[in-house]
């Protein structure tokens, strides 16, 4: 199945882009609750409507990240999800728009999906099948690496049963390549850690976005 090129795509690219770097001033100014911005959206709508997971391993990328849920499908990421040192695993192949040929590495994880060649909730209902717990699909074309892309739903009618959110590419392509240079199949992960009451400066966000 092809990925039809939806105009939304790139409107919501835009506007999320913006909503990031909007984010970004939330976050230097880490619990001013009550700040609005000149959209406004109130920070705590903004980092509400984020999570975070982190990676404790490989050691290369124990850093924290931040993720969007997808819009209006898959489940919530209520306080009956919690995943601990669970494996994130990279589908393959890496599109995850069938089913996985590493299907024992997936099921009862976290699969890692990557952008492309099928829609978002598609992805979604492949992981699902394949006894994935929650799914991150992230953009590792170069193009998108510094915003986060809204996942909306398609016209698909199946029910996606499972959590997934969207990693900005750059992390994508940071936790990929490490990966794959240390031959590794997954990370450990922990999803979704509460930094609610985290100062900004004590967030460990990986050194590669320059914050
Ligand atoms: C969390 O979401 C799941 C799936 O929709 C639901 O079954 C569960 O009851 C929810 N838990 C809470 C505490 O809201
Ligand atoms: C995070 O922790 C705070 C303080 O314990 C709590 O009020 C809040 O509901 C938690 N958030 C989530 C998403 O679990």
């Amino acid at each position: 199945m092809v990925m039809k090129k939806q105009p939304t795509d790139i409107i919501y690219s835009f506007i999320l882009y913006t909503f990031h770097l909007s984010s970004y001033v939330v976050l230097t100014y880490g619990g001013a609750n009550t700040l609005h911005l000149m959209d406004g959206t109130s920070t705590a709508e903004i980092i509400n409507g984020d999570i975070f997971f982190e990676i404790v391993d490989p050691v290369e990328l124990e850093y924290t990240y931040r993720i969007r849920p997808a819009k209006d499908f898959g489940a919530p990421f209520n306080e009956s999800f919690h995943v601990k040192n669970i494996p994130l695993v990279p589908v393959n192949p890496r599109y995850g728009c069938k089913a996985p040929d590493n299907l024992d590495d997936v099921e009862g994880n976290v699969a890692f999906v990557e952008r492309g060649e099928c829609s978002f909730k598609t992805k979604c209902i492949v992981a699902e099948k394949a006894g994935a717990k929650a799914v991150i699909i992230s953009d590792i074309d170069h193009s998108s690496e510094d915003y986060f892309i809204e996942m909306i739903d398609d016209n698909t009618n199946e029910e996606v049963n499972i959590p997934a959110a969207y990693l900005m590419g750059k992390n994508g392509l940071m936790i990929m390549k490490t990966l794959q240079r240390l031959n590794r199949n997954y990370a450990i992960i922990n999803l979704p850690v509460n930094l609610t009451f985290t100062p900004v400066h004590k967030m460990n966000q990986p050194p590669w976005l320059g914050w």
